[in-house]
């Protein structure tokens, strides 16, 4: 690899403050993919019989994600809204999803092997009644083949999530929860329209924490309008005294159309933090957890105790397989994405043509098993060429290299024989780094302004 030609989008600054400064801004939510699409509604459809009929590959591992797009206000920040929730729409909505479990169930695919993850997301599953939490997760433990120890997970909102729903969602067999927070800062949240203020949600969190019955993980954005660094360090020792067993840590990601925007523009917010500021507040929050005893499982996300797996979210980063169910999932199956209808009426009207309401479907690309071993390994932190050998890449490691050596001049990554470990720089970075590698790769000398664009639309995935 001929890094000379490189330019700063692929290889950062030099500078002596990379954390706050090798790179001008976080190119995407997630280093992007290639691929060929499947035009045609006709081909989708029969590229799917022919996948779903076949064997899954041997040794890779599979996850189910279940996706509830409603939520019963919009936060002002949030670019995955699609549907205020209301309890007639929700129940239409489980009717069709109640077929597509079934359809999909009956195929050789899935029955062949076992799941190890399953993901309901959204939207705010939570805000489905406790008998429908219940009947969700009974139906998808009765219907599909899960491992022994499969990571069974609910996301959604504390507000709402009284204890029937939570003994309900234990019944129904999920065995891990991960509640959306944001911020526990009653200004802030005013701000963005979440529920409740901040003693609600700490003695909510308390309680279910407390209940020990199951993983509670909670997320948490930096970089929200009001929050500054002093809100921060609040927020992040309310995580610590609220007993929850994990956190992810996201930097917000500033999306056109959102209200957020819009208010922004208008003058009725100040703008968010600016990309150093984020940076400090990513390092104080990743120090400030570490100094507390917590692991990190990856750069975004520290779990308490060996309790806390975060299995799906592992796995969905690598090239494991994930069968997408409802509308608006996305997956992939033995290397081909899919995206479903996120628009209810032709998600629902798809079911009148063919049990696969598929939007989007793209072959995989021929370098795709590598990019998601470095998709992975930027997530970890941690690249290992001796993994990667492992997995089919014994060259891998040293094609890297010159890129390497020159982001660990940089301040980027700690380079080894054999492996080189992200710094907490790095770890801040580790999205740009990811798309860099991809982009050299690729054979191209930096990232052009298109591709930059569609990189930034591309935020669905394994939240
Ligand atoms: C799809 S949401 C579902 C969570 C749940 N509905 C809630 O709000 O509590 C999953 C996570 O995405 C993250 N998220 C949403 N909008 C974001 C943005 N603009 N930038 C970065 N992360 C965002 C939030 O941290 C949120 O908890
Ligand atoms: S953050 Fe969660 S509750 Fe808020 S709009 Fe997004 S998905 Fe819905």
């Amino acid at each position: 690899m001929d890094i000379s030609q490189f330019d700063a989008t692929i290889l950062g600054h030099r500078t002596p403050d990379p954390l706050q400064f090798a790179f001008a801004g976080k190119s995407s939510a997630h280093a992007g993919r290639g691929g060929r699409p499947l035009t045609t509604p006709e081909a989708q459809i029969a590229r799917m019989d022919q996948l779903l009929a076949s064997e899954p590959i041997p040794g890779r591992a599979r996850c189910l994600y279940v996706h509830i797009p409603f939520c019963r206000v919009r936060c002002t920040f949030c670019s995955f809204f699609q549907y205020a929730a209301s309890p007639d729409w929700i129940h239409g909505y489980l009717q069709g999803l109640w077929q597509e479990l079934e359809n999909k169930a009956r195929q050789p695919w899935v029955q062949a092997a076992p799941f190890d993850a399953v993901y309901v997301g959204g939207g705010t599953p939570t805000d489905m009644s406790a008998g429908q939490i219940q009947e969700l997760g009974q139906r998808i433990r009765r219907l599909f083949p899960l491992s022994a120890d499969c990571e069974m997970t609910l996301e959604g909102r504390l507000n709402g999530f009284n204890d029937d729903k939570f003994d309900a969602s234990l019944h129904g067999g999920f065995n891990r929860f991960s509640f959306g927070v944001q911020s526990f800062d009653s200004q802030v949240r005013r701000a963005a329209k979440r529920l409740d203020l901040r003693d609600a949600v700490m003695s909510r969190l308390q309680q279910l924490a407390a209940a020990d019955a199951a993983p509670i993980i909670i997320d948490l954005l930096f970089g929200l309008p009001f929050q500054d660094e002093a809100c921060w360090q609040r927020d992040i020792a309310d995580f610590l005294a609220s007993g929850a067993h994990g956190v992810d840590l996201y930097q917000l990601i500033e999306m056109q159309g959102t209200p957020m925007a819009r208010l922004i523009e208008q003058g009725k917010q100040p703008p968010p933090a600016m990309t150093p500021m984020k940076a400090r507040m990513y390092a104080y929050g990743a120090q400030t957890l570490e100094a507390a005893g917590l692991t990190r499982l990856s750069v975004s996300h520290w779990a308490r105790d060996a309790r806390e797996r975060s299995r799906y979210n592992a796995l969905a980063k690598t090239s494991a397989d994930v069968l997408p169910l409802g509308a608006g999932a996305g997956g992939n199956i033995n290397g081909v994405a899919l995206m479903q209808h996120r628009d209810l009426p032709a998600y629902r009207e798809s079911f009148t043509r063919t049990p696969w309401p598929i939007a989007m479907m793209m072959e995989p690309a021929p370098q795709a098993a590598r990019d998601g071993l470095l998709k992975a390994a930027f997530d970890r932190g941690i690249l290992d060429g001796n993994l990667w050998t492992r997995a089919g890449e014994p060259e891998l490691f040293q094609t890297l290299s010159p890129l390497l050596k020159a982001w660990a001049e940089r301040g980027l990554l700690e380079l080894r024989a054999d492996s080189a470990e992200l710094t907490l720089a790095g770890r801040f970075w580790s999205v740009n780094m990811a798309q860099g590698a991809l982009t050299a790769l690729a054979g191209r000398t930096g990232a052009p302004s298109s591709l930059m664009q569609q990189h930034k639309e591309a935020t669905h995935a394994a939240h």
